[in-house]
């Protein structure tokens, strides 16, 4: 890929819209006196494809209620440690993992308060705090790490209304735009756990509310309780155990995450995948993703990464259509 540096100084007073800046920083060539106008970071190097490339926006739009969002985000988890526990051990790579990530127009990121546990809220802020305008950041409560190992459900109202205010803090909001319920608790009535994010967004602290991991029938009793926006669960080529949610997410016309959209490095080798790929030229991520996003058009894809390199792929994807007979052997 040719790549230019480019060292640039960004005034962050002279953000124009988002639109008109993602133009700039993802037209190519880059034209160097727009550098001063991009994406609201002071100091900091950009890597800049030469070829015409608009990134996350290509992937067209999603709704989550009244928040629009480009329809391939970032799931911030693998920023951490293994096993999503700890800090990064360089954060100056993280901190231009996240920058470049919004470089290329994603502007809706996954977290959650049990990623570090705590750490990836606050690795966020770090690194992108005062936030670009249009900027969504989704995170979830529901799950303690007691340990690396360990992801316990905890959806008691109390617990939620206290990870709620860590959340806000660490994140530096008044309000988080998508807070999602991480995980029903088996041991707390569902309509309880909901009811306290409902009872939080009247309170102001929360503007929409998302689930994840749950079922069909638990989407409906959380969505008689207070409107619902989202829901996270895993899916891809390999796991479609979702389908009927994706069905009715598809339905009710609201945003399907899935999870392990890539399916980690073990679905990236399947052979499927590795046929049509090699046959189209492409990567087996940005072929997976290509096919999530045709796949349904309430599909809003977080793959989560490290490495700029295979960001940059990811957000490619945005921009590749399926032919009708790639789709067909993927299915
Ligand atoms: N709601 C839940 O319960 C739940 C559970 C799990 C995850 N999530 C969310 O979903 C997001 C995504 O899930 P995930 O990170 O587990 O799975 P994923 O995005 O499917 O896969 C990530 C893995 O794929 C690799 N990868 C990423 N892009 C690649 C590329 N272009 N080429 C080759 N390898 C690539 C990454 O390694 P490198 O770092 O080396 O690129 C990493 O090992 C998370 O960040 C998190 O926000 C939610």
């Amino acid at each position: 890929m040719l790549v230019s540096r480019l060292t640039i100084n960004v005034a962050r007073k002279s953000l124009r819209t988002e639109a008109d800046t993602f133009e700039k920083c993802q037209g190519g060539p880059f034209p160097e006196n727009a550098a001063h106008e991009c994406c609201g970071f002071d100091k900091m190097e950009l890597r800049v494809n030469q070829a015409p490339y608009k990134g996350a926006a290509l992937a067209g739009t999603i709704d989550l209620g009244d928040l629009t969002v480009n329809r391939l985000g970032f799931g911030a988890m693998r920023l951490c440690g293994d096993s999503a526990w700890g800090r990064p051990r360089d954060r100056e790579h993280t901190n231009r993992v996240l920058h470049r990530a919004v470089e290329l127009g994603v502007n809706f990121i996954d977290t959650a308060d049990s990623y570090g546990p705590e750490a990836n809220e606050t690795m966020i802020s770090q690194a992108l705090y005062p936030y670009p305008p249009g900027l969504v950041i989704a995170t979830k409560g529901g799950l303690v790490r007691p340990n690396r190992r360990s992801w316990v459900e905890n959806g008691r109202p109390d617990h939620l209304r206290r990870a709620i205010e860590g959340s806000l803090q660490r994140l530096r909001l008044e309000r988080i735009d998508l807070y999602q319920l991480h995980a029903p608790d088996p041991n707390v009535p569902f309509a309880e756990s909901v009811g306290a994010l409902a009872d939080l967004r009247r309170s102001g602290k929360i503007h929409q509310i998302g689930l994840s991991n749950v079922t069909v029938a638990q989407l409906e009793v959380a969505r008689s309780i207070t409107p619902i926006v989202s829901v996270q669960n895993p899916y891809n080529l390999r796991n479609r155990t979702s389908e009927d949610v994706l069905a009715a997410c598809e339905r009710l016309g609201i945003a399907f995450l899935p999870w392990y959209p890539l399916g980690g490095k073990r679905g990236l080798k399947a052979l499927k995948i590795k046929q049509v790929a090699s046959r189209r030229g492409l990567t087996h991520a940005a072929l997976s993703l290509a096919w999530l996003l045709a796949k349904s058009p309430v599909m809003l894809p977080i793959p989560g990464t490290r490495s700029i390199d295979h960001l940059e792929d990811n957000v490619r994807a945005a921009a590749l259509k399926l032919a009708p007979e790639d789709f067909d052997d993927l299915e």
